[in-house]
């Protein structure tokens, strides 16, 4: 019961901690995590906007929606190599919810250089494939066939990189990085042995100065405007102010000489600005069905250890947009880098080496066929059992759990 009340307090500190109203200090005494659960933003439903938008709002969000979805042309620009024509390709689900994940993979690949450190690979299309070509193409520098990279047989490190749902990831973007720097330097003295560690990587949006990155499963981009740019050339070889050179294809730059695309970069930044529209404004998932049990099982998760690196609640900074202005949400992760040890995909992105991983939101998790980077796991018991290094000793908890206990638990993941 100890540790409970001293997770909860954590929690309640975490929640308010980038601008702490004095009328919330009592909440510190009092482990009541469901009064707590009900101050966040709620989901409509998966795909809806952010509820409280106004209509500028909507309309931006509706304008970038239909952006998100509309496939592009190698005349536009798509390719020459790509993943998909689309974003949406990828974000649909569950069911014909734009902006959610089909679950597709993507891989990556590189080798460890004799100092051990890792190489990408870039001179041979590294580390992340592209793996649809344009195909035949005919322009006034000859003939061409432009085909998806592969992993060379030089590659000794290769790894599955599953498509995360991007419901409710401006309420993350709206949250200052110094929250996450403060929930970090919490840990280290409340939780040292599972404190995480925040992921500085150079922003392009800034002139590549440090910034703290979030998304991604390495936390390897800073905000939702770049990852925009950066799933828009990655996924679809489409360039753009912020990311002017197309990815050579299995890293022969030659061949570029092919390339039909007519304008460049492909696009004047207009996408970029609606990709960032639509998923700034696309709300949370809608919580599921909670009950005593429910909420028993959220109890156990803490006590286990989970809602450490899961946290529970986070809280937006002051905003322009009032649906975004200094609101609590629950997204189930601190969005900071912890090694898992064996879960690691063995590939460095900035300072997220081999082991380092970011922990994955639990919101929405019960719309979730696979789970983990490389969907190894098809139900919540193998996920939790496949944590390992910081996360092994939670993992434990878990498999030592009496039946009522884990009951309870998979009951209150299953709400989520
Ligand atoms: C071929 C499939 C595919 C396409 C197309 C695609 N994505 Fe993704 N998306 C992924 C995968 C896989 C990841 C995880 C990437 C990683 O960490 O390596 C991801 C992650 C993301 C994230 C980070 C989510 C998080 O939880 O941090 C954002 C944001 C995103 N994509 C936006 C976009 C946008 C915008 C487009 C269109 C321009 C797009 N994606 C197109 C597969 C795709
Ligand atoms: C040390 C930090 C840490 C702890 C403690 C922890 N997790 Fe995780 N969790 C992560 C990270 C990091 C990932 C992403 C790992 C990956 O896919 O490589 C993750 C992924 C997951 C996933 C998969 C989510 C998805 O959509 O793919 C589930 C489910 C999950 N954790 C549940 C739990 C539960 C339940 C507990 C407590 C028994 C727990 N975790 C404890 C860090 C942690």
């Amino acid at each position: 019961m100890a540790r409970l009340m001293v997770v909860a307090a954590g929690m309640v500190l975490l929640a308010g901690c980038s601008a702490p109203p004095p009328q919330e200090a009592p909440q510190v005494q009092m482990p009541d995590r469901a009064a707590a659960a009900d101050l966040g933003v709620a989901g409509t439903g998966f795909g809806d906007p952010l509820p409280g938008l106004g209509a500028a709002e909507l309309a931006k969000f509706d304008v970038g929606k239909t952006e998100f979805t509309a496939p592009e042309e190698p005349g536009e620009g798509l390719g020459p190599v790509f993943n998909e024509a689309s974003c949406v390709a990828c974000h649909l689900g569950p069911d014909t919810a734009v902006g959610g994940t089909n679950q597709r993979l993507e891989t990556r690949f590189g080798r460890t250089r004799a100092d051990g450190t890792f190489d990408p690979m870039a001179d041979f299309g590294g580390s992340l494939i592209q793996d649809q070509g344009i195909g035949f193409v005919s322009v006034p520098a000859g003939t061409f066939t432009f085909a998806g990279e592969t992993v060379p047989p030089e590659a000794t490190v290769r790894a599955s990189r599953r498509t995360q749902p991007l419901f409710g990831l401006g309420l993350v973007d709206a949250t200052p990085a110094s929250t996450f720097e403060t929930i970090a330097f919490l840990q280290s003295f409340l939780t040292p042995s599972t404190a995480g560690t925040p992921s500085i990587v150079p922003d392009p949006s800034n002139g590549g100065q440090p910034a703290l990155g979030k998304f991604g499963w390495k936390a390897q981009v800073p905000s939702l405007f770049v990852f925009s740019g950066d799933a828009y050339l990655n996924e679809m070889g489409i360039t753009t102010p912020l990311f002017p050179n197309e990815n050579c294809p299995q890293g022969t730059c030659d061949h570029l000489q092919y390339n039909p695309a007519l304008e460049t970069p492909n696009d004047d930044g207009t996408g970029v600005v609606r990709f960032n529209d639509f998923m700034t404004f696309l709300g949370p998932p809608p919580r599921g069905s909670r009950n005593l049990v429910t909420d028993i099982g959220n109890a156990v998760a803490a006590a286990i250890g989970c809602l450490d690196c899961h946290a529970q609640t986070l809280r937006t900074g002051p905003n322009a947009v009032a649906a975004l202005d200094r609101v609590y949400y629950h997204p189930f992760s601190d969005f900071l880098l912890h090694d898992m040890g064996s879960l690691g995909d063995g590939i460095t992105q900035n300072q997220a080496t081999g082991r380092l991983m970011r922990t994955q939101p639990l919101w929405g998790l019960r719309t979730q066929a696979k789970l983990l980077h490389d969907g190894r796991a098809t139900t919540i018991g193998q996920a939790i059992l496949a944590h390992d290094g910081q996360g092994a000793s939670s993992r434990e908890h878990f498999r030592r759990l009496d039946a009522f206990s884990r009951f309870v638990l998979i009951a209150f993941l299953e709400s989520l």
